[in-house]
Order: C-alpha cells, then structure tokens, then sequence
C-alpha cells in the first residue's frame, strides 16, 4: 500500500494547533452558538429558561454540562423547521434522516454551513490520503441522505475529480472502477464488500485496481473488516462518521497514517460522553454516549445533542484533535440495515395500518452473500387466518416497508400466537449479523 500521509503545511493550521488555542477557538464559538439559539429559537430559550440556565452562565467549557440535552424527539416534535435558528430564506439545503416513527429527522443548512460542511469534509478526506487531481468514486446514496452530496461537495472543495455514481447497479460499479480507474472510493463498508464479491463473480482481480483507499463509514464496521478489505484491494481503509442532526459525514475521520480512532473535528463540533442512564459527563477513556453541541453552524445548530452512539474519547496522535474509538453500539434500538437507520416503531407504525396483521412481531437480521437482509415475522390476527388473506396482508406490508421505509423486507406472517410474548420489555430485534 502506498503511504498517503498528508504534508503537514497541507493541513489546516487549527488541526496540529495547541490543546489551549483549540479550547480558546471553542468557548468562544461555544459562547455565540449558545446565544444564537437562546435569541433565535424558541425550543431553546423556553428549554434554557426551564432548566436555569442562561448564555450567560457559560464561563467555561466545563459550564456546558449544565445545559439541557437534546434529542431526536426534541427534533420530531420541532419538524418540520421548528429548530431553525435564521429565517426560512437563508436556508438553502435541506436533508433529513430517519425519525423513530414516520416523520423523518429535518435539518437545514445556510449557505455558510455548506461551506463549513465542505470544509470539514475536505479536512476528512486529506487525512484519508486524498491529495488534489485524484479521482473519487462516490457510492454513498444520493438524496436525503447526508452521505452522497457531503462527501460530493468535500471533495470537489479538495480539488478531487468526482464519480457521483450513488448506491446499487453492483456491476456497473465495477465496470466504472475498472474503467475510470479512481483513486479514492466512499461507500458504506457493507457495500464495498458487496462489490468485492461481484469482482470475484466476474473473475477481475480487485487487487488490480487504481484504487488506493477506501473511506467507510454511516455505519459500525470492524477492524477485522478493516483488514479484509485492505488485504483484498490492496488499498488503505479508514472510517468516517458523522450523523445528519450535526452535520452529515465528516465530524470525524481516521488518519490514514495512523488508522487509531477517529479525529474529531473539534474546532467545529464539541464532544462529551455522557453516562447514557444518568446523563452525567463521564471523563476521556471511559465509554459511553457520544453527545455534540455544533460550534459554527447557523442554520439549524444543536446544543447537547445525544448521538445514542457508544465509544469514548481519547488523546490526539497524529492531529491534537481528540479522537474517539471506533462505534461500538448504541444506547437505542435504532438498527442500520443496508446503511439505511430504522427504528422498530416506524416498522411497528407500518404493521398497524394493514388489517388482518396483530402488533405482536419480531424483526430478524442477518447477512447473507455479505448484505443484510431484514425479516418481519408478524401475526396474523384472530380474525384473518385464511391463507390468502395472510399473504394479502404480508405483501400490503412489505410495500409499505418499502415505499415508506426504504428497505426490502421478507415478511412472514404466522399463526396468531405464533411470535414470542415478552416477559417484559418486548425484545423487538434478533441481531443475527455476524459481529465481525
Ligand atoms: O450516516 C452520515 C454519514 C454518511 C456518515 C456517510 C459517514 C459516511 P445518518 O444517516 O444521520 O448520517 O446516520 C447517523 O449512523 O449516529 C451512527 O449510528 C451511524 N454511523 C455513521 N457513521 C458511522 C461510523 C450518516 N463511521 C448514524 N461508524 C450515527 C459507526 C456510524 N456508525
């Protein structure tokens, strides 16, 4: 594998600054996000005023902790625009993830948070081994979803040439990576495993390829998933993370130098961990809830955010940005299947709109031929015991799924009784996917 370690006088100067200057650069962002929401949002200010705390009572960065959390319900119950901090008008991108139930997560950036954007996402990819001139492949889904248009412009913003090819056609991916010969691939780790089998289907040799590294990340992957990929393209693997509600991909990003947790942008977005029972904020080295508060965003900033992601901070190496170990679960029941967040209540939402279907069900995950695949085992109700009745109602809701979900389920509706009654709290998801 080629070394890609970045020059240094390439690098952002803020990234090898000193720990002091970089806790100056926040509290004072820290001390203007904080009044931007409490003047501009009321969420916040009633929120603020609620719990006792004022802008003004930030001192230090240590004073955050004394403000309230946010989270996803904080954002349902604010959707559409509720949590938008600059009139309508200066908001010109909007992007949305999953909610817990049907309505999705909104966010909304001005045009100065797609710049910041861009920049974090350049800084990402220059510590990945992208060097301007190179060409970038983008698989990550375009849309909604923050992972094709935020790499897309992170890597126009470095000077990549990119491949805005998005997710799925598997044989057209390897035809465009043999035939445009990138350097660089983004795409979320399980798919890039799904490409490496469809190399070996057409008998190519993926070591053969241009490319020199792979950026993975918007959901868990392994560092023995690290080490097959690199093995099997001959290329570097690093891990990139981010989450919509903060900013899309590109809060933090692996060193390909080092590949030793995640840098996180902290000149930009401010970590805690928190314990996630307590909500206390648990000191560097010990695990827990990974919570961000924006720093310079305009559009829509978020104060105490809480991610449900489980890792813990560590030290800076080859940038004095903290970094945090790679994701290890999550404090909710949220599930990333195909890279695509679902929570059991939207898929719960979905059963209850078909008749002949009882709320009682099960969602199964596996991984076969390296791709998850979701099962719904679901009742029929007393009353709908029929067999075509069944499969009427097993096909209703493996369209909505689809339609309404984004994910192709199999569905199989049993006797009524036939699923697993809790002893109570209802296990709703059997995780079968091989952990490594
Ligand atoms: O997944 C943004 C993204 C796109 C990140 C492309 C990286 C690459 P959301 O759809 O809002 O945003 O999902 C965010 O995905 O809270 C994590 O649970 C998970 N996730 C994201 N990156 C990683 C990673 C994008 N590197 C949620 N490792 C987050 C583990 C990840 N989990």
């Amino acid at each position: 594998m080629q070394d890609l370690t970045p020059r240094r006088e390439d690098l952002d100067p803020i990234e090898i600054a000193s720990r002091d200057e970089i806790a100056a650069v926040q509290l004072a962002r820290l001390k203007w996000t904080l009044r931007h929401v409490y003047n501009n949002v009321p969420h916040y200010w009633k929120k603020f005023d609620a719990a006792g705390v004022h802008p003004d009572d930030l001192n230090t960065l240590a004073d955050l902790a004394k403000f309230p959390f946010t989270t996803k319900e904080d954002l349902r119950s604010n959707y559409p625009f509720g949590l938008f901090a600059v009139p309508r008008e200066q908001i010109i991108r909007i992007h949305a993830s999953s909610g817990t139930t049907g309505k999705p997560t909104v966010v909304g950036y001005t045009s100065r948070d797609i710049e910041t954007w861009g920049e974090v996402v350049a800084r990402s990819l220059r510590a990945s081994g992208a060097r301007p001139g190179m060409t970038l492949h983008n698989a990550y889904g375009y849309g909604l979803f923050t992972g094709g248009l935020g790499l897309h412009y992170g890597a126009e913003r470095l000077g990549l040439s990119v491949v805005p090819i998005s997710g799925g056609m598997t044989e057209r991916q390897v035809q465009l990576i043999i035939d445009f010969e990138p350097d660089i691939i983004t795409v979320t780790p399980s798919y890039m495993l799904a490409i490496l089998d469809e190399f070996r289907r057409q008998g190519l040799d993926p070591r053969k390829t241009a490319l020199k590294v792979g950026i993975f990340g918007a959901e868990p992957w392994t560092n023995s998933m690290r080490g097959e990929i690199e093995q099997a393209f001959d290329m570097h693997a690093v891990d990139i993370y981010g989450l919509s509600e903060v900013i899309g991909p590109g809060v933090a990003n692996e060193c390909v130098e080092t590949k030793d947790g995640l840098h996180i942008w902290e000149d930009h977005f401010y970590p805690e961990i928190i314990d996630p029972v307590s909500g206390k904020p648990l000191p560097d080295g010990e695990k827990g809830e990974l919570v961000f508060t924006s720093l310079s965003k305009e559009g829509m900033p978020v104060i105490r955010y809480r991610t449900r992601d489980l890792t813990r901070l560590l030290p800076g190496t080859a940038r004095s940005m903290r970094r945090m170990e790679k994701i290890t679960g999550r404090s909710d029941d949220m599930m990333i299947v195909r890279g695509v967040n679902v929570f059991p209540t939207q898929i719960e939402e979905q059963i209850l709109k078909v008749r002949g279907l009882a709320p009682h069900y099960q969602i199964l995950l596996t991984r076969e031929h390296r791709l998850d695949e979701m099962e719904i085992q679901v009742e029929a109700a007393t009353n709908a015991a029929q067999a075509d009745t069944r499969s009427a109602s097993a096909g209703e809701l493996g369209h909505l799924v689809k339609s309404l979900i984004g994910i192709t389920a199999k569905i199989t509706v049993t006797e009524p009784g036939g699923v697993e009654r809790s002893q109570g709290k209802a296990r709703r998801v059997i995780d079968k996917r091989p952990k490594d």
